[in-house]
């Protein structure tokens, strides 16, 4: 039987990836590369929506890259590769775009979010298009599943949508994919603000574990992290939001439910809690790190595994843009 095809990317909009990435994106995708044929991207047209230097942004893609593949993402296995690099993406935007509708696309949550804190003039037309380029992105591969997190479901139902219109018009063509959409177990929050998504893009570094950290600095934070007067370690989202995240990165990273750790720290402190939290992440993050460097040690080799895999993602993308091509009249 052949693999259902699975598609999913992360912009590069930082030297390193957080937590949240980690535990919310790359370690699903590991599990996930076995059972599918899985296409992981670094969306760097994407990231062109916000202003970058473009020494940074080229450098910020290679570090993606390079910490997907020390999360255990296999090259050889997975298809790998930098968005930009493979050209169909830009072009069936463009289509797709045209039989996008401008009161839909306006519908879109995140950019009416963003759009209203960047204010009217900084707000370009790449990010309202944004979504129909995820659109392409997606459709390109005629993929099966995609996984993310909640706050990208919409896009995801406009890719329906609109893959659902193109067939509608011009024949079949394109795949209609599901979301799969992320566990609320595998959401992590700021450690300072453990009321916020723990974030990139977050304005205070202080409560974001960085998987490229030194061990030194990620044990502080998560000793200094937030919690509560109560004193016992308890999931409990409403009332000890604090405690309760740190217990979802806990048995995120060991598997382990969340009612055993509680027991195993029933009646300490939380200084005894934290204690081990450090311990389980530090050991967890600094194999990946120290991969991670490894690879950008080394930028010829990273970028010749990128360009074979752009190569291979390439070969779909094309023969999807050309049947494209030519139902549009092309
Ligand atoms: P960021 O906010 O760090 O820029 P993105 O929005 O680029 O993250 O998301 C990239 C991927 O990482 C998505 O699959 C998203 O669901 C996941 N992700 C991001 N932040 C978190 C988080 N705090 N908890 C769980 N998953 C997250
Ligand atoms: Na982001």
């Amino acid at each position: 039987m052949t693999k259902q095809r699975l598609y999913s990317g992360m912009q590069p909009s930082a030297d390193s990836l957080q937590a949240g990435n980690y535990i919310g994106a790359l370690l699903q995708w590991r599990k996930m590369q076995d059972e599918y044929d899985a296409f992981f991207s670094v969306v760097d047209l994407h990231a062109l929506t916000q202003p970058n230097d473009p020494a940074e942004l080229r450098e910020k893609t290679r570090r993606t890259a390079a910490q997907y593949i020390a999360a255990g993402i296999e090259p050889s296995r997975s298809t790998l590769y930098v968005q930009s690099h493979v050209r169909a993406h830009a072009e069936l935007a463009w289509i797709l775009s045209t039989i996008t509708g401008f009161g839909e696309a306006g519908r879109m949550t995140q950019f009416k979010d963003k759009s209203q804190r960047y204010g009217a003039d900084a707000t370009s037309v790449g990010l309202f298009t944004y979504p129909v380029l995820m659109a392409a992105d997606i459709l390109l591969y005629k993929t099966d599943v995609v996984p993310v997190g909640d706050d990208q479901k919409q896009h995801v139902e406009l890719t329906r949508d609109l893959a659902e219109r193109f067939n509608g018009r011009f024949g079949e063509t394109f795949v209609v994919p599901k979301p799969v959409i992320q566990a609320e177990t595998a959401r992590i929050y700021d450690l300072q603000e453990p009321t916020s998504k723990m974030s990139k893009s977050a304005e205070s570094q202080a409560g974001v574990l960085w998987l490229l950290d030194e061990p030194s600095v990620t044990a502080k934070k998560i000793m200094r992290a937030v919690t509560d007067s109560d004193g016992t370690v308890r999931y409990d989202r409403a009332e000890k939001p604090g405690v309760s995240n740190l217990l979802t990165i806990y048995s995120a990273l060991t598997g382990r439910p969340v009612a055993e750790i509680e027991d195993e720290y029933a009646g300490r402190g939380y200084g005894d809690f934290k204690k081990g939290l450090r311990d389980v992440v530090v050991a967890e993050f600094e194999p990946v790190r120290a991969r991670a460097l490894e690879l950008l040690d080394d930028p010829a080799e990273l970028d010749r595994v990128l360009a074979a895999n752009a190569d291979r993602a390439a070969e779909v993308a094309d023969a999807t843009l050309a049947t494209v091509y030519e139902r549009v009249g092309l």
